[in-house]
């Protein structure tokens, strides 16, 4: 039910403040999951409990740790980030990831990239035996859009523009000003290789497949956070 898989995320939410230390620059995730998190990160804080700062990987995460009183920074060189943590819409046990149903993989994988270690946060409904149900969101340039909808298409994976759920009849746009596709492959057998395919398109700025990058996930199953590691 909704309620179970609330408790659920607010149970993994919960889980994650083990991994957070005083002195730590985070990465804050997107989606629901991570929108928990935020929250109960800047209870903590504001508690005086830790002293952080942190980057968020959305427009939407920026403003909630702002409302949440996270301080935040601008990303800088040579910036690494102690932990980024955030969401995921699928995973397997080997800690490969689908990630970009709210449309923000590319900052995602930015700050995903950037940490040190990479910590997940799902229900029991994000592990599954294989990546590819949950549609791959890829983020692409405007004007290479047509082309990269005939490449998805070669690939077998029924490429679908993302609409705008604010306006139906609008497509939806990246915190960037980008594009969404939404590819149905139905499985994904070899993320690894796929990746490989979706690099060599030019205009695609982004997939949500994140392979090599999590270090753990919390993955809540009722009233227990088991956690994987890769
Ligand atoms: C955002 O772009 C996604 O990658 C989220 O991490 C993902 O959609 C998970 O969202 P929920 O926590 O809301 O399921």
């Amino acid at each position: 039910s909704p309620q179970q898989l609330k408790h659920e995320k607010q149970l993994a939410a919960e889980a994650a403040l083990r991994w957070v230390r005083s002195g730590m620059l985070l990465g804050l995730g997107s989606g629901s999951t991570a929108a928990l998190f935020i929250s109960q990160l800047g209870a903590a804080v504001r508690a005086g409990q830790y002293q952080i700062q942190a980057v968020a990987t959305s427009l939407a995460s920026e403003a909630l740790a702002r409302e949440a009183g996270i301080p935040l920074v601008e990303p800088r060189r040579g910036m690494r980030l102690d932990l980024t943590v955030d969401g995921a819409d699928e995973l397997n046990t080997e800690l490969q990831l689908v990630k970009g149903g709210g449309g923000a993989l590319l900052r995602e994988k930015v700050l995903a990239t950037a940490a040190d270690y990479l910590l997940i946060l799902a229900d029991s409904t994000k592990l599954v035996p294989q990546l590819g149900r949950f549609p791959l969101p890829l983020e692409v340039v405007p004007f290479a859009l047509p082309w990269i909808l005939d490449a998805v298409a070669e690939l077998e994976g029924k490429p679908v523009v993302r609409m705008s759920r604010q306006q139906p009849t609008e497509p939806a746009r990246t915190d960037q000003g980008n594009l969404l596709v939404d590819c149905h492959f139905q499985s994904i057998p070899d993320a690894t290789s796929l990746a490989r395919h979706l690099q060599q398109i030019p205009g695609l700025v982004e997939h949500g497949l994140f392979l090599g990058l999590a270090r753990a996930a919390l993955v809540a199953q009722g009233e227990q956070v088991l956690v994987y590691t890769p």
